[in-house]
């Protein structure tokens, strides 16, 4: 493990907040002979200062092209646009394996450098199941919103916070209200749940079992909808535009936490633009209303928390780098999506 650098990013959009290892598991790491370079980074909730004082070395925000080609850059959401050529290895959330927008051109990218993306979202273990996520604050986020927004108590624009002060306007909100809770086995949906029942909401409940054969008169019926389904293969939409004219939808506020906008796999293919912080609700329909919630952010604005829980997934993969079967099955995954793609990967150095 001696030879193992791993290069902290600083994320360039401006309202993330979060980083994938905090100072603590920096610490553990770097007891453990991996040298770590952290990127000062203005907006990350932990200062650079923690990074410094638990033996990581800082640079400039925006130097990772610069990195000893042996780096793995670790990050959480989209690359600049430049360089064009990717050379190293880049640990974050790619989104570039169902088709989205901008997939093709990502994967572009690395072919062209020679570099891979180890997609975060791809990290599982020989079940297939996640390893790191973000999917608990993400669903508790977006049934937060959504009761808020219902009861007429949401803030805008949105700006991170700390739980207790969320929790607390959970539990001031009022106001009767039926919700559904869609892929509520999952961690998005427990999140959901954590939410609504902070806000004395018991949610309806349903998960592939209940969709399978989906009573979409049953799902208009309630007042509040909160979708957290990850699917991997593509479903009948639960929604379409026609549903929502129904004259007598009862749905009025609708979160949709998965974002899946523009994949095939898209549950509710009704909109193509997400919601964001200065204007997280949209309106879809005037008579009766609708509004969405669709935020592909949510777990920043509890950046700490999230942070902290991520990190503490994702510290064993991390220290377990060399051997971890989890990145070669991250590998080969980009592999795939490449070759399909019919782009050539290269071999890259044996750690
Ligand atoms: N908006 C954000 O900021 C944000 C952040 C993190 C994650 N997410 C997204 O949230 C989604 C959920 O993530 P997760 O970590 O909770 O995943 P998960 O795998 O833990 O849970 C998904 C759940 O959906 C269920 N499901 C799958 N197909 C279904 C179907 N046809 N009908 C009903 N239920 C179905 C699964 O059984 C599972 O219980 C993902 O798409 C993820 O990308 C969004």
């Amino acid at each position: 493990m001696t030879d193992r650098h791993l290069w902290l990013r600083h994320e360039t959009r401006t309202t993330e907040r979060r980083t994938p290892i905090v100072p603590s598991d920096a610490r553990r790491l770097v007891e453990n002979g991996v040298r770590i370079t952290v990127e000062d980074s203005p907006q990350r909730i932990f200062p650079t200062e923690a990074y410094e004082e638990a033996g990581c070395e800082v640079t400039e925000p925006g130097r990772w092209p610069s990195a000893p080609s042996n780096a793995v850059i670790v990050g959480l959401k989209e690359l600049p646009d430049e360089p064009a050529e990717l050379t190293h290895r880049h640990v974050f959330f790619g989104h570039a394996y169902k088709g989205q927008p901008g997939a093709e051109a990502l994967l572009r990218r690395f072919a062209a450098g020679g570099g891979a993306l180890l997609d975060l979202e791809y990290l599982v273990d020989d079940q297939g199941r996640r390893l790191a996520a973000f999917g608990f604050w993400a669903g508790y986020l977006g049934a937060a919103l959504a009761v808020l927004h219902h009861r007429g108590g949401l803030q805008t624009p949105l700006v991170p916070m700390a739980k207790e002060e969320m929790e607390a306007r959970l539990r001031a909100s009022e106001g009767d209200l039926t919700a559904l809770v869609i892929g509520a086995l999952g961690r998005s949906g427990s999140g959901a749940r954590a939410a609504l029942d902070e806000a004395g909401v018991e949610p309806t409940c349903w998960d592939v079992a209940e969709t399978r054969d989906l009573d979409k008169g049953a799902l208009l019926a309630h007042d509040l909808m909160v979708n957290t389904v990850l699917t991997t293969s593509p479903v009948p939409p639960f929604l379409t535009d026609k549903d929502l004219d129904a004259p007598d939808r009862r749905l009025r506020t609708l979160a949709d936490v998965t974002v899946d906008v523009g994949s095939p796999m898209n549950v509710l293919p009704f909109y193509d633009t997400t919601t964001d912080w200065d204007h997280p609700v949209r309106r879809l329909r005037e008579h009766p209303p609708l509004d969405l919630i669709a935020i592909d952010n949510l777990p920043s604005l509890l950046p700490r928390e999230a942070s902290t829980d991520f990190s503490t997934a994702l510290l064993p993969q991390l220290l377990d780098f060399r051997t971890g079967g989890a990145w070669g099955r991250c590998l080969d995954r980009f592999r795939r999506a490449s070759h399909e793609l019919s782009l050539t990967t290269r071999e890259l150095p044996d750690d």
